[in-house]
């Protein structure tokens, strides 16, 4: 490890720490760490990771510090970040309605 990949430049990535470079994205520093997808298609089950690295196809969705769906790709890396792969699938927590019967 250099002087400037150091445990402070790491986030955590389902309960792996990943190191960083100063200015990398998650995305960056996921595939330099050998990652290259984290969450599947809701039909087949394909594997996802980085596709367009711009932003723009959406294929490298991740949560990030307990937000849902944010683009790897363009996500700085921020040291403790709580990085985790995604499941399309998974239901969207409800809003809170007030005043409703239960
Ligand atoms: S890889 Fe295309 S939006 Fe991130």
């Amino acid at each position: 490890m250099s002087a400037e990949m150091t445990s402070a430049n790491a986030f955590d990535f389902d309960g792996v720490s990943v190191p960083f470079r100063p200015g990398q994205t998650v995305g960056g520093a996921l595939a330099a760490s050998g990652v290259v997808s984290w969450r599947a298609t809701r039909g087949s089950g394909e594997p996802r990771g980085l596709f367009c690295g711009i932003g723009v196809c959406y294929d490298c969705l991740l949560n990030v510090d307990g937000q849902r769906s944010q683009r790897a790709c363009v996500t700085p890396a921020r040291p403790g970040q709580e990085v985790r792969s995604d499941d399309p699938g998974a239901p969207l927590p409800l809003p809170a309605l007030d005043g409703a019967e239960s």
